[in-house]
C-alpha cells in the first residue's frame, strides 16, 4: 500500500468535512507531491485496443484531473490508463459555485461543474512539460458554452491535442453545457463526425478516437448512435456520462441540478452499454463507465460488453487503495480466462433486463 492509500482514512473525515469542490483543490494539490510510478500490469489485464497496448482495462474517468495537473501521480495509483479534461479551445470558468454535491449516503455525486477548464493551450503547456514520460493518457474534448460553432470547437481540439493524446474523447455529453447532448442526434453527429475525420486525416498519424454518450438515450437514439459509428468513424464508445435522471436518492442533494454519477448510475449506465454491445454486434469496442466501485461492478461492465473500464465517484469514497483492490479482484475474478473471453459474455440477458448484480 503507498503512502496516499495509507493516508486516505485518516484525511478522509478532513476533506468530507469541506465543501466537495475545496476538498477537491486540496486533493490535486496533495497530489501533486506524489511520487510516480506504473500502472499495475498482469498478463491476464493486458489487452491491446485500436493500436494501444492496455497494461489493465481499469482508467480514470475525466473530470477528476481536467487540467492535467496530476496524471502522473494518478498512473501511479495503478490505473492503466488516464483520461484528461473535459478540454475546451478557450479556458472557462464554468457554472457558479456551488456545483458539486457529495452525496455520501447514496454513494453518489452531483455536479453542475460546467466545463470549468483552463483550456487547451495552458494544458497543452503542461503535457508539453512532462516529456515523454510513459503511461496513457487519453484527451477529452468539448465546446466553449458561448461557441458559435460547436464542430469547430472538436476540431481545434482534435488539431491541438491529436499528436500528444493517446486517444482523444469526443464529449458530445455532458448535461451541463446547455444543448451540447444535440450533438448525439443523427444528422448532428453525421456532420461532427465527418469533420472530425477530416480533421484526423491531416494529422501526422490517425490518433484513436472515441464517443462518450449519455446514458438517458432511448432505443431509436441509441441505434442512430450505431448506425453513425459504423465505417471507420469512430474507434470505440465511452458509456456512459452522469444521468440527469435520478433514480430513488436518500441524500439531502437530490434535488440538486447537475448530473448524477456513483452507484446509483451503475443500473442504468450497464443496461445502455449491454444494449450498445447487442446493437452493435460486438464491432465497436466500448468502455464502461458508472458506478463502478469495487471488483463486482467492474467485471459486470466487462460481462456487459465493456473492453474498458473508467470510474470517479467511487473513488472520492473510497481513495486511492480502490484501484488495486478492483485490479486484484477481476485478476481473481478471471481466474486464468482472457479478458476476451468474458467481454459481452452477459451483454444479451443483461439487455434483456436481467438483474446485474448476482
Ligand atoms: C464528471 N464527468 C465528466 N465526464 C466528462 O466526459 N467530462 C468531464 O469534464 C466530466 N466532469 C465530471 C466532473 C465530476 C465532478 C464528476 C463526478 C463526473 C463524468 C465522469 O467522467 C463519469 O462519466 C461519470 O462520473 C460516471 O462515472 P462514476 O463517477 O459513476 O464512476
Amino acid at each position: 500500500m503507498n503512502f496516499l492509500s495509507a493516508m486516505f482514512p485518516v484525511v478522509r473525515p478532513v476533506l468530507h468535512k469541506l465543501d466537495a469542490e475545496t476538498a477537491h483543490r486540496l486533493t490535486i494539490a496533495a497530489l501533486r507531491f506524489a511520487p510516480s510510478a506504473r500502472p499495475v500490469a498482469t498478463p491476464a489485464l493486458r489487452q491491446k485496443l485500436f493500436g494501444i497496448d492496455f497494461p489493465n482495462p481499469l482508467g480514470l474517468a475525466p473530470g477528476f484531473d481536467k487540467n492535467a495537473e496530476v496524471p502522473d501521480a494518478m498512473l501511479g495509483l495503478g490505473f492503466g490508463f488516464v483520461e484528461l479534461g473535459t478540454i475546451t479551445p478557450h479556458p472557462q470558468s464554468g457554472n457558479p459555485r456551488p456545483r458539486l454535491f457529495r452525496l455520501g449516503e447514496d454513494r453518489a455525486v452531483i455536479n453542475r461543474l460546467g466545463f470549468n477548464n483552463d483550456g487547451a493551450q495552458a494544458v497543452l503547456a503542461r503535457l508539453a512539460a512532462r516529456g515523454d514520460r510513459p503511461g496513457i493518457l487519453g484527451i477529452n474534448i468539448g465546446a466553449n458554452k458561448d461557441s458559435s460553432d460547436r464542430i469547430a470547437d472538436y476540431v481545434a481540439g482534435i488539431k491541438s491535442f491529436g499528436a500528444l493524446a493517446s486517444y482523444l474523447t469526443i464529449n458530445i455529453s455532458s448535461p451541463n453545457t446547455p444543448g451540447l447532448r444535440g450533438l448525439q442526434s443523427r444528422g448532428e453527429l453525421l456532420r461532427l463526425l465527418e469533420a472530425l475525420g477530416n480533421a484526423r486525416a491531416k494529422l501526422q498519424r490517425p490518433v484513436p478516437m472515441l464517443l462518450k454518450i449519455a446514458p438517458d438515450l432511448n432505443e431509436a437514439e441509441l441505434d442512430d448512435i450505431v448506425a453513425c459509428c459504423g465505417e471507420g468513424r469512430i474507434d470505440g464508445v465511452i458509456i456512459s456520462n452522469t444521468t440527469l435522471s435520478r433514480p430513488a436518492l436518500r441524500s439531502s442533494h437530490v434535488s440538486e441540478a447537475g448530473g448524477l454519477s456513483g452507484a446509483p448510475l451503475f443500473e442504468l449506465s450497464t443496461r445502455q452499454l449491454a444494449k450498445f454491445h447487442q446493437r452493435s454486434d460486438g464491432r465497436i469496442p466500448l468502455a464502461g463507465v458508472g458506478g463502478v466501485e469495487d471488483a463486482e461492478t467492474a467485471f459486470a461492465k466487462l460481462e456487459a460488453g465493456a473492453s474498458l473500464i473508467q470510474l470517479y465517484s467511487a473513488l472520492v469514497y473510497q481513495g486511492p487503495a480502490l484501484v488495486s483492490r478492483i485490479l486484484s479482484g477481476l485478476d481473481e475474478k478471471l481466474a486464468g480466462r482472457s479478458l476476451s473471453a468474458i467481454v459481452g459474455s452477459r451483454s444479451a440477458t443483461i439487455a434483456a433486463g436481467e438483474k446485474i448484480l448476482k
